[in-house]
């Protein structure tokens, strides 16, 4: 048991890092009995860690966090430095040093520390901004408010401060928070470029107060002041369509100058965004055809060589032009320009599939494993909602999603193959059986018309199965990776995953029948619970196959020993009796039946999640997608 927050913080990375050195290892291992004794390693490695984690967090923060122990100066800076150095280091949205940064400001301000307290209220609005979703991110955006206030008073700043170097940090931390709010913006899906206009203008206001810095110290502020810059002469011209009449006016003039600049460097030190951005412009604005374009963005993308270093301690820092900058921003554009090709409609298919396969080969070559992590999920599935609805063929649609869950969650890879595996064997002996339950999924009337359906059954229930927790790859950080128990805030932020598996699914066409599917398999059979609460399962056509999928996903996280973080894997009769107790409220209760009074059928799942039955099934995975 450590004995102080600051230690707690340091133990809890070196436990981190422990896990994810033996996942590494599981990856390198081709030998069955050293793979599994690694596997039961881990395994066992999270249990002990998350225990003792848990008892310090009860003891040492939890107290602080409820307000049942009064903060004093000692534990505030403590509070203060352990959870701002690990969210420097690790790069967290975790929730709950989100929290604890707002304990903290509190205090401050009741202290009236105006300094500490603005430095707490930006800690947390950079830290809570990575939440893609939900009440925080709302919160963090009030506080990012308040903080942008400030801008406008940079001399009431400067009279607070005793010394310059106190001021100089001072106004560095705002200027990082209205970054980090940039940043926020520009990582929406849907872009709002006067929104990322007006962040950018309110940092621009720092410009006025020049004669407040030394040289140096104006020049680490105007560098990130020119990065945002460009950024968003960059985001408008990939979302031209949707900008402003008046945006698209005052950006115009400013491409052709960059790319004038721009076109006079050898290829490896163009600025990427400069370049990219002037080429697209032209295509928009008629200078140049879908072809001509499409050439120049392949040729760029082609010309650079420089790899992305996934183990840097600031990924930020990493030159814009490297390959993984260069995929994550010309294939989107490229796939617009062969849409609009003037060419015969297989031309454009083989093309595209050539583009998704450069860039799944790609993607197998980013290390599992590797300390930017939190960046790569977001950016990752960014990636992801930007090429989707351009895949053609549905079968190279899940490939492509099976190549992002690996890239990022060998956990989540493994329990969608086998609730896949275990939802296709149930569905087979429901249709042999229990025709009937499957007429409304096909809009048929005559149950002996069932079986002849049975291979797109299978198809659509299997695939359901494959991309129903796709959504989780934006939360990699949180779900199965955590040594502690969630805070109730972190669990209603995994509530929003299969929102985002339908998100995701509903942008192609060839997935949209996966997409309700996977919606609702954290609703309950009786439509009481679950989430989310807005979406109506019992009103859905494809209910008996959410049922089945919602028995199956728990069959398999249940019954998971090896998998799951805190708990040892249940025994199969007990997860079967779990089932019966909650058939007609939470089960479908004829699926429910159905499984127990089938003795040929228990015997295969219960074969199949056993120990022995995953072991084979994880290291094949584990083998082939490494
Ligand atoms: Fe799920
Ligand atoms: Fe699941």
């Amino acid at each position: 048991m450590v004995g102080s927050i600051p230690k707690l913080y340091q133990e809890y990375r070196k436990r981190l890092e422990d896990v994810d050195m033996i996942e590494r290892e599981l990856l390198r291992t081709d030998n069955l009995e050293d793979w599994l004794e690694r596997l039961n390693r881990k395994s066992d490695l999270i249990r002990k860690y998350y225990k003792q984690t848990e008892k310090e967090i009860n003891t040492l923060i939890n107290p602080i966090l409820y307000g049942e122990k009064p903060l004093d100066d000692k534990t505030a800076k403590e509070l203060y430095e352990g959870a701002y150095a690990y969210y420097e280091n690790v790069m967290c949205d975790d929730v709950m040093e989100s929290q604890m940064f707002v304990r903290l400001w509190e205090y401050y301000e009741s202290q009236g520390d105006e300094f500490n307290e603005r430095s707490c209220r930006c800690a947390f609005s950079n830290n809570a901004f990575l939440n893609v979703e939900g009440n925080l991110r709302k919160l963090a955006m009030e506080q990012a408010d308040w903080v942008s206030s400030y801008m406008d008073r940079i001399d009431h700043l400067r009279r607070i401060h005793a010394n310059d170097e106190d001021f100089f940090m001072d106004v560095k931390r705002v200027l990082g928070t209205l970054r980090s709010r940039y940043e926020m913006e520009s990582s929406q899906f849907e872009p709002d470029i006067s929104r990322m206009i007006a962040c950018f203008n309110d940092m621009s206001k720092i410009r006025k107060y020049r004669s407040y810095f030394s040289d140096a110290e104006w020049e680490s502020i105007e560098k990130p002041l020119q990065e945002v810059g460009a950024d968003v002469c960059f985001m408008a011209v990939l979302h031209w369509n949707s900008v402003d009449e008046k945006i698209k006016e005052a950006l115009g003039p400013t491409y052709p100058l960059g790319f004038i600049e721009q076109i006079k460097l050898p290829a490896e030190e163009r600025d990427m965004k400069v370049y990219v951005g002037y080429i697209v412009y032209a295509f928009y604005t008629g200078l140049l055809k879908p072809e001509q374009t499409f050439t120049l963005l392949r040729a760029y993308s082609h010309s650079v060589e420089n790899e992305y270093d996934f183990n840097a301690p600031n990924w930020f820092d990493q030159p814009a032009a490297s390959r993984f900058g260069v995929i994550t921003t010309t294939t989107k554009p490229m796939l617009e320009m062969i849409e609009a090709f003037n060419c015969d409609k297989a031309k454009k298919i083989r093309m595209k599939a050539e583009l998704f396969y450069e860039i799944q080969t790609y993607i197998e070559t980013i290390p599992r494993e590797c300390k930017c992590k939190e960046y790569l999920d977001q950016a990752l599935y960014h990636l992801l909602y930007d090429l989707i609805p351009f895949i053609d063929e549905d079968d190279m649609a899940i490939e492509f999603i099976d190549c992002m869950i690996i890239s990022r969650q060998m956990a989540t890879l493994i329990h969608t193959v086998m609730t896949a595996k275990l939802s296709e064997t149930v569905l087979k002996a429901l249709i042999a059986k229990r025709p009937e339950m499957f007429l409304e999924v096909l809009g048929i009337d005559d149950p002996d018309e069932v079986a002849e359906y049975t291979e797109f059954l299978k198809k659509l229930m299997y695939n359901a199965a494959r991309c129903h927790d796709i959504g989780k790859i934006l939360i990699a950080n949180i779900v199965n990776t955590q040594i502690r128990r969630l805070s109730d805030m972190e669990y209603s932020y995994i509530k929003f995953h299969p929102k985002w598996s339908y998100e995701i699914l509903m942008r192609n066409r060839n997935l949209q029948p996966y997409a309700e599917i996977a919606l609702g398999h954290h609703r309950s059979f009786d439509g009481k619970s679950g989430y989310p609460m807005y979406f109506n399962n019992r009103k859905s056509k494809f209910r008996i196959l959410i049922d089945l999928l919602t028995v199956c996903d728990c069959m398999d996280a249940a019954t998971d020993v090896f998998g799951r973080n805190y708990t040892k894997g249940k025994t199969f009769e007990s997860v079967m009796a779990e089932f019966s107790r909650s058939a007609g409220t939470h089960y479908n209760p004829e699926i429910v039946d159905f499984i127990v009074n089938n003795e040929e059928l228990k015997t295969t799942l219960r074969e199949m999640t056993s120990e022995a039955g995953r072991a084979d099934r994880y290291f094949h995975i584990y083998r082939r997608y490494r």
